[in-house]
């Protein structure tokens, strides 16, 4: 299985993946627009030339960025595809220098193992709701807001002591 970046070719099957769990209310719908438009945030895993798998890194501020997106077939659950998407875009965020990786999710359990914890969603920044307002759930989300701190952590007041 090989986790790369994704590419125009990609977004018939990210779209269907996507819009398979959004019809089980797991996640937002997607249009094929908004792949395109978004694609260079995408991330797939390939199998046997097939997209088992997709999820997106999106910048919401210098020091956040949100997992979005994230799909994988479900005839391939439970076979670490999941973990290597996530962790292809944790390395990411580290190598964009992004602190803190969030998710809204109901799998908890999925992103306890990968390093992730909850946090109370009324600390998080108001700027992160942008997009929910595209959500049925807009006025009583009941996801789990759940953050990763990459190994950039502590980077701005690293730098400030040096400079002090
Ligand atoms: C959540 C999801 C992405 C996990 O993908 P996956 O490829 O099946 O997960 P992995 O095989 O990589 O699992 C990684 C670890 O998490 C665990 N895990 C995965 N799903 C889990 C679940 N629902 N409950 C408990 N543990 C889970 C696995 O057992 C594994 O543990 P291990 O490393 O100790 O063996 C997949 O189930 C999915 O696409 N779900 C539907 C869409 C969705 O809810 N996406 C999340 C939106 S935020």
């Amino acid at each position: 299985m090989l986790v790369r970046k994704a590419t125009v070719d990609d977004v018939p099957a990210m779209h269907r993946l996507i819009n398979h769990f959004a019809r089980e209310g797991l996640m937002l719908p997607r249009t094929e627009k908004s792949l395109y438009e978004n694609l260079q945030c995408f991330a797939v895993a390939e199998l046997s030339g097939q997209v088992v798998g997709t999820a997106g890194l999106h910048i919401l501020w210098k020091d956040l960025a949100e997992i979005r997106s994230l799909a994988v077939d479900p005839e391939q659950h439970g076979q670490g595809i999941g973990r290597r998407l996530v962790e292809s875009l944790l390395e990411q965020a580290t190598t964009l220098h992004i602190e803190q990786v969030l998710s809204l999710t109901y799998q908890t359990a999925f992103f306890d193992k990968l390093g992730f914890h909850t946090v109370a969603k009324e600390t998080l920044p108001h700027k992160i709701w942008t997009d929910c307002i595209y959500c049925r759930k807009f006025h009583q989300c009941d996801e789990t807001a759940m953050l990763y701190y990459t190994k950039v952590r502590g980077k701005f007041n690293a730098a400030s002591a040096a400079h002090a």
